[in-house]
């Protein structure tokens, strides 16, 4: 039976689901769940990321991750952490960068947090050789106490499931996934107070308690260990209304309800709740800031302009490259990068006031 037909006959039996409980089905059903089955990042599968697009992504991550640990003052040993690493790219470049700095080698305990096991099976065999062994652990919670933290996480908040909700009837209704009168999967309302239906351009507003939960988790961590968590995602940096529930399938966007754990199901990141629940949780956070500037404080130009004088052939791609992680119409400014960090640490990249 497939997760379209088991999600049928369980909404027939208990009632519809909210988006949330939809997203978390669709992307880690252990039977057919997207990520615990298919996922599929690259040209060949349903969507990119930055570190696959470029290898100065996970280079400048590499840096960034250095300059942290000098402005810590150098701590040994230090927790190394990526969070939702994918294929391993950015983990394969990242490690590259960081041979130029073997004290920082040295002292980093290198750590993986994943759920899916065919990405952690991918991440293994392109870390066959690197200058970092990793340890696996499904949760940060796995990660041993005891030692500051330099974590990194690329497109891990937008794949946290929220609930949305829509203003009717004096109130807020959650919106919910059901059965259709065809029989397929439809999108309605729990009832309003008042029977009242809202009109079908209601704004909708969207609550992850998933994204708040890490924001939380984050900033206990850096409160009690020290260092600093690096997440960059596409999102919001203020709040807003908006339906951002995004299904990706073969890189063309598709319908969220056709394709249950066929395609990869995303929201928008929610900056500002995941920074005001690290700061509750006892961290400093910064303000998101949008992908182009932090890449470009970090160095990104100067790093497209060795790439190309030592592969003048390439240069063509290489500014196509950069202009899809930098420029404002592409991935510059809807992709932000935001920091939790140790109250003393100022976090490179984030040097300059937000736009
Ligand atoms: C969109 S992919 C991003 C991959 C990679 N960071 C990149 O930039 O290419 C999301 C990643 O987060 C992982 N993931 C999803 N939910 C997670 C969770 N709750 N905890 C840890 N990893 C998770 C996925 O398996 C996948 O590796």
């Amino acid at each position: 039976m497939s997760l379209l037909d088991r999600l049928r006959a369980e909404i027939e039996a208990d009632g519809p689901i909210n988006v949330a409980q939809y997203m978390h089905r669709c992307l880690h059903d252990p039977r057919d769940g997207y990520y615990a089955t298919r996922p599929a990042i690259g040209d060949g599968g349903d969507f990119i990321t930055a570190p696959v697009i470029s290898q100065m992504f996970g280079e400048l991550l590499g840096l960034w991750a250095v300059e942290t640990w000098t402005r810590l003052g150098k701590p040994s040993p230090f927790r190394l952490v990526e969070m939702g690493p994918g294929d391993g790219t950015l983990m394969s470049d990242l490690l590259r960068a960081v041979r130029l700095a073997p004290d920082f080698v040295a002292a980093a305990d290198l750590w993986m947090i994943e759920t899916s096991a065919p990405l952690a099976a991918l991440q293994k065999a392109k870390l066959e050789g690197a200058v970092l062994t990793p340890t696996w652990g499904a949760s940060i919670a796995d990660i041993p106490a005891g030692a500051p933290v330099i974590l990194i996480a690329n497109e891990l908040l937008d794949c946290l499931p929220a609930r949305q909700f829509v203003h009717a009837g004096g109130g807020w209704v959650e919106r919910l996934v059901g059965v259709g009168p065809d029989g397929a999967l439809a999108f309605g309302l729990a009832p309003t107070k008042d029977g009242s239906t809202p009109p079908p351009d209601s704004p909708i507003l969207e609550v992850s308690d998933a994204q708040e939960a890490l924001g939380q988790a984050l900033g206990a961590l850096i409160a009690r260990e020290g260092g600093a968590a690096l997440l960059i995602d596409y999102g919001r940096g203020e709040p807003e209304f908006g339906d951002t529930l995004q299904a990706l399938k073969g890189h063309e966007k598709v319908d969220p309800l056709a394709f249950p754990g066929e395609s990869d199901l995303t929201v928008y990141a929610d900056f500002p709740v995941v920074r005001d629940a690290a700061r509750k949780a006892g961290a400093a956070a910064t303000d998101a800031i949008p992908q182009g500037l932090f890449l470009g404080m970090l160095g990104i130009q100067h790093r497209a302009d060795s790439l190309k004088a030592a592969r003048p052939d390439r240069a063509e791609v290489i500014d196509r490259q950069l202009a899809r992680l930098v420029a404002p119409d592409q991935m510059g400014e809807l992709f932000k990068a935001a920091c939790i960090h140790a109250p003393d640490l100022v976090p490179p990249g984030f040097e300059a006031p937000a736009a």
